[in-house]
């Protein structure tokens, strides 16, 4: 373990002004090894340091950072700050029903829950390498066991809890899941979700999977396969607490993360230990400016990269007290989340444009019944936050004292990249402003050429790595070579669009690719798509996204029929259609509309000429620019008149 560092006044882990952040910054540029290497240094503990910060080839994809370093990020997150936070709350789990208590879980208790549950994982069976789809609401059993696998070197995959049986297993078996922790049920508002069942359907075709551990949360009544499930206290309850944590090379595999590409199967993101680590602690503490006695809030599930990264992994690195929130904004009502905020009195709260969007709508009273005094800083990550909601925010929920920190990131980052610094960027609406120390980004035009100067627009990439860069697809290096770093070779492009300002600022315009964001939700057009064309009566169809007031987007699909002499009132199809879409992704992926059409806008070689269909579905009729390279022009005319 190495030694604390003696020299104070040198550290780069936070920022504390404007000139300090240029320095930092330009530190990490001009020598990204020292830089990052002195941060590794002396914030985490080290079984064994590396040989080298950074060894990497863009072009093949090829990143490693701290090589033969030896780490675990559990004790790092938990153990080393026994001594001086075992007894700091280091968890708040907030229920779903206003009347079940909050929970505090100590630093001591964690460690003790994580322990235990990590002797369970390795008595059935669980290795380091093993991966573990965790299918969980948000409750604490969660968080304890992404750490409990961590802990023990097996890979977690957690897998949203509003994902389809189809979806699950596919994931599960992508990635060949030798176990799955899920619940009987889960509580969300008013209704209560059968996980269980959920699970019971997936691995109906999931040959990995040899165990299922299941928390008791809602007491509904369940399966239970023998051989194969069993319920999780009683193992819990004769389990040791007493927990040697596997020593992990830096570069092992943490975890993996699905995320929608725009075309084919989900992307199976492969994050590995010490760069991760290093980065979302980083990161953390000085985007949101922690401090010691702070309570922070991020209302994301961890199910998505967002909760991995700062519910779980950043703050308990800095040994801060996290909030684990199982319910919605809008339940018992839209007031729900300023209540939260009184009672826990939350320092940092961090959310996505689409629920700011949602509360926004409702009565002010909502939000105005709380003084919300504790508040210090307020964050927003997951889309483009509209003018609107950034005031709405700043004024009503930041009584414009908070500053607002617009995070740009991805699951593939690992952690934010470009933001303001709490305190510390002048913030702008709409705008990520700076990158953070250590992250390159350029704009990119369409000749593949660096844009340089202020004032410009383009594809926005990274050209230099950064710690907490995904490493790889699992299973498929080839994918991730050619989706991330082939399009500007050499760099990793990111598949968003941006524009710099007068004075650098970074603004995200939004996806360049075929993945549109609905409520926050990356969603792929081919898999939905997919899912759409499997319906019998359906022969073709394409997706597109246009503009939704609360969601950001809404999806529009336009739809194909097979000519089966099908007589079924168009009404009844649609609701069939989403209900396939439904069970083969989820809930989150359904139509706003549909439209029935007899063919779709195709150039010479066959692609679907997309522009034209986000025109006609923003209902922008006018002019749809050059249409002449279509092999069949004329269905944009007859796809308007369906329309109208
Ligand atoms: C979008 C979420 C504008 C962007 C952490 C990105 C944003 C995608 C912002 C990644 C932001 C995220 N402003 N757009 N502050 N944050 N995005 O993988 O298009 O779920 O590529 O990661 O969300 O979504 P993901």
């Amino acid at each position: 373990m190495n030694q604390a560092n003696k020299n104070k006044k040198m550290s780069y882990y936070k920022i504390q002004n404007l000139e300090q952040y240029f320095k930092h910054y330009n530190k990490s540029i001009r020598e990204p090894r020292k830089f990052w290497g002195k941060i590794a240094e002396e914030n985490f503990v080290w079984y064994q340091t590396w040989d080298k910060v950074v060894d990497f080839n863009m072009a093949e994809a090829e990143v490693k950072w701290f090589t033969e370093a030896k780490v675990n990020i559990v004790k790092n997150c938990i153990d080393r700050h026994l001594a001086r936070r075992g007894n700091k709350t280091a968890i708040i789990f907030e229920p779903n029903n206003i009347n079940e208590e909050a929970q505090h879980i100590t630093y001591n208790d964690l460690h003790q829950r994580v322990c235990k549950m990590a002797n369970v994982l390795r008595e059935q069976g669980i290795s380091k390498g093993d991966r573990v789809c965790i299918y969980l609401p948000m409750i604490p059993e969660l968080a304890v066991s992404v750490l409990a696998c961590a802990r023990i070197g097996a890979i977690h995959s957690v897998v949203f809890a509003g994902f389809s049986a189809t979806a699950v297993s596919s994931r599960i078996n992508d990635s060949e899941c030798k176990m799955v922790v899920t619940s009987d049920g889960g509580f969300r508002g008013e209704k209560t979700i059968d996980l269980k069942g959920i699970i019971d359907e997936a691995l109906i075709n999931c040959p990995s999977v040899k165990n299922v551990l299941v928390v008791k949360r809602t007491n509904q009544s369940i399966f239970m396969e023998t051989g194969r499930d069993q319920w999780l206290q009683p193992l819990l309850d004769n389990a040791s607490d007493n927990n040697v944590a596997e020593i992990m090379d830096a570069e092992d595999p943490l975890f993996i993360l699905y995320t929608s590409g725009s075309t084919g199967k989900p992307k199976g993101m492969v994050h590995t230990t010490a760069g991760y680590m290093v980065y979302t602690a980083y990161t953390f503490k000085n985007v949101f400016q922690h401090e010691e006695n702070d309570i922070f809030w991020c209302t994301a599930d961890i199910g998505w990269i967002t909760g991995h990264s700062y519910i779980l992994y950043g703050p308990l690195l800095n040994g801060a007290t996290t909030v684990m929130f199982e319910g919605i904004p809008s339940y018992p009502d839209f007031s729900r989340f300023w209540e939260v905020i009184e009672k826990h009195k939350i320092t940092q709260f961090y959310t996505a444009p689409t629920a700011i969007r949602s509360l926004a709508k409702e009565s002010i009273d909502f939000v105005q019944k709380y003084p919300l005094k504790s508040l210090k800083v307020i964050g927003t990550v997951g889309e483009p936050i509209n003018e609107e909601a950034w005031h709405w925010y700043n004024n009503h929920v930041g009584g414009k004292r908070c500053p607002v920190v617009d995070t740009w990131w991805q699951t593939e980052t690992g952690g934010i990249m470009i933001s303001p610094i709490a305190f510390v960027t002048p913030t702008k609406p709409t705008y990520a402003t700076l990158p953070l120390p250590g992250i390159q980004p350029v704009l990119m035009d369409e000749k593949r050429n660096e844009i340089e100067g202020n004032q410009k627009e383009g594809s926005l990439c990274i050209k230099f790595p950064w710690p907490a860069m995904a490493r790889t697809i699992w299973g498929n290096h080839q994918r991730f070579k050619d989706t991330y770093f082939s399009t500007f070779p050499g760099k990793y492009f990111t598949g968003d669009g941006a524009l710099r300002d007068e004075v650098g600022y970074y603004r995200i315009t939004g996806r360049v690719d075929d993945v549109i964001i609905v409520s926050g939700h990356n969603l792929g057009t081919a898999p939905i798509e997919d899912a759409i064309n499997e319906h019998p009566a359906v022969s073709e169809s394409a997706i597109v996204g246009f503009p939704h007031d609360i969601k950001g987007n809404a999806l529009y699909g336009f739809v194909i029929l097979k000519d089966t002499g099908e007589t079924r009132h168009r009404e009844h199809l649609k609701k069939e259609i989403n209900q396939h879409i439904s069970d083969h992704i989820g809930p989150i992926a359904k139509l706003d509309k549909i439209q029935f059409v007899t063919g779709l806008p195709k150039t010479r070689s066959g692609k679907i000429m997309r522009r034209i269909l986000r025109k006609i579905a923003e209902g922008d009729l006018s002019n749809f620019g050059d249409i002449t390279t279509l092999l069949n022009p004329e269905i944009v005319e007859e796809i308007v008149e369906g329309k109208l």
